[in-house]
């Protein structure tokens, strides 16, 4: 029985938790999986990796998923999101479907269905198969047709049970990590690349969006996943106003307009056409991308950009396009997460939704991620149990203002905290927590912090 509450939330929201392949599944070398571009780096460049841990057991969702999924359904799960491993399903990421991985998402989806979660599958998470990225991953067109092969193979698998899916999460942070600033491979700086990536991405979102709409009796949605971070001047200076501009374009708008508008910002075409770094496209592109629009959007949600232009302040870090600056870790006046180093400013959850109100359509959209990372998080252990009393207040402090955008008629469905269990990160391996459980990464033993029992009310209550 829901008990009244002060912030309820709509019928049927969604309360869940997020995750993707590469960071949970493990068995990276079991099932017939293959390689996919983290465990070549890790190979390659292990001292990349915090304390050296690479991905190839995580938190070995492969061998425990009926006792997470049980554990979900415990806490008030209605939903919850994984990706497919693409090199799990199709090693080599072209060709033969792997039978065992088939199997092994099949089971994942029947143990959800059969507890009354619904699962948000999500197709790429940052985890290209390596033998695509050794013919260029999305730099090259051909990858792009393979990702459509493999996104159709798993809508006619997987589509009959599950009626949400996603195309890429986070589509943008390849495009930085792995051609800008240096932090997922392929390590290449060079911002027309870059560019290319971002519009090969696009392109290959839309050709799945595409053929899911076309598959006969289809009854489920689509959606893209964006980290929307809202750009912020730092100061009401015409340069910074201009740089915050721009990174919204650049950060934001590059896949959000295309994604849910159908078409690319006047602004950010010749703002790149000024640099020589407009793509390469193909005749068609244009009617593809407007002629495939999302049905829903999820929303993941950290920390906001506070922008500073070049002319203010040298150009640090930032190699990107030559006139602005940009810099999220000195905040001073700013609330932080002390225990990881990001600022968290809740009302960015409104804005963002307001945002979508007033320019997007008001698209359907939910919070696919929102989280806190905390180091060494076992300090916190008391009589057992990791008392994260700031992860409490953190969720609840941007769910309020998620409802009140939600009481404003923005068009929000749900909420998904960033993660159901501690994970393992890209390069930080294990070193920031942000699960409900924590992990013994020796027993792999799951044990609830008090955030999980709190979100558990909150679930059941659908508010607070
Ligand atoms: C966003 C990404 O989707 C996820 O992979 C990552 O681990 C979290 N944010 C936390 O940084």
């Amino acid at each position: 029985m829901e008990k009244q509450t002060n912030y309820s939330f709509p019928k049927d929201f969604w309360w869940g938790s997020a995750t993707s392949a590469t960071q949970i599944e493990g068995a990276a070398d079991k099932g017939g999986r293959g390689k996919n571009i983290w465990d070549h780096w890790f190979e390659t460049e292990e001292n990349r990796f915090f304390e050296g841990v690479g991905p190839e057991q995580t938190s070995d969702f492969y061998h425990r998923y009926k006792e997470d999924i049980a554990l979900m359904k415990e806490i008030g799960h209605n939903t919850f999101r994984f990706s497919i491993s693409w090199s799990r399903l199709i090693p080599g990421g072209r060709g033969e479907v792997n039978k065992e991985a088939v199997a092994f998402y099949n089971a994942v989806i029947d143990e959800l269905l059969d507890n009354d979660i619904e699962p948000f599958i999500n197709l790429y998470h940052f985890d290209m198969p390596y033998e695509l990225q050794e013919e260029g991953g999305w730099e090259s067109r051909e990858v792009v047709e393979a990702y459509v092969s493999y996104a159709t193979e798993c809508f006619q698998l997987f589509g009959e049970r599950v009626n949400t899916w996603f195309t890429f999460n986070e589509p943008i942070v390849p495009v930085e990590g792995g051609y800008l600033y240096d932090f997922h491979y392929p390590n290449i700086v060079d911002a027309k690349k870059a560019v290319q990536v971002a519009y090969h991405t696009i392109i290959a979102h839309a050709k799945a969006v595409e053929a899911f709409h076309g598959l006969p009796g289809q009854k489920g949605k689509i959606g893209i996943i964006l980290n929307l971070t809202p750009s912020y001047p730092r100061s009401q200076h015409p340069a910074d106003l201009k740089a915050s501009r721009i990174a919204d374009l650049f950060f934001n708008r590059s896949f959000l307009d295309p994604a849910v508008l159908g078409e690319y910002p006047e602004e950010l075409i010749e703002l790149l056409g000024e640099h020589g770094q407009l793509p390469e496209t193909l005749p068609g592109d244009k009617e593809l991308i407007s002629a495939n629009i999302v049905d829903l959007l999820g929303v993941n949600y950290y920390q906001p950009r506070r922008v500073k232009a070049k002319e203010n302040e040298p150009n640090k870090e930032a190699p990107f396009m030559p006139d602005w600056f940009f810099d999220q870790y000195e905040m001073p006046g700013r609330k932080m997460n002390k225990y990881r180093g990001w600022e968290i400013y809740e009302k960015g959850i409104y804005d963002i939704m307001i945002n979508l109100k007033e320019n997007y359509g008001n698209i359907e959209s939910f919070i696919s991620e929102n989280g806190m990372g905390v180091q060494n998080e076992e300090r916190f252990t008391e009589g057992g149990e990791i008392q994260d009393d700031y992860r409490i207040e953190f969720i609840r402090e941007h769910l309020k203002w998620l409802h009140m955008a939600i009481e404003e008629g923005c068009n929000a469905k749900g909420y998904h905290l960033w993660t159901f269990m501690d994970n393992w990160s890209w390069m930080n391996a294990y070193k920031n927590r942000y699960g409900f459980f924590s992990i013994d990464l020796e027993t792999m033993e799951r044990a609830p912090k008090k955030s999980a029992r709190w979100f558990k009310d909150v679930s059941i209550n659908n508010g607070f």
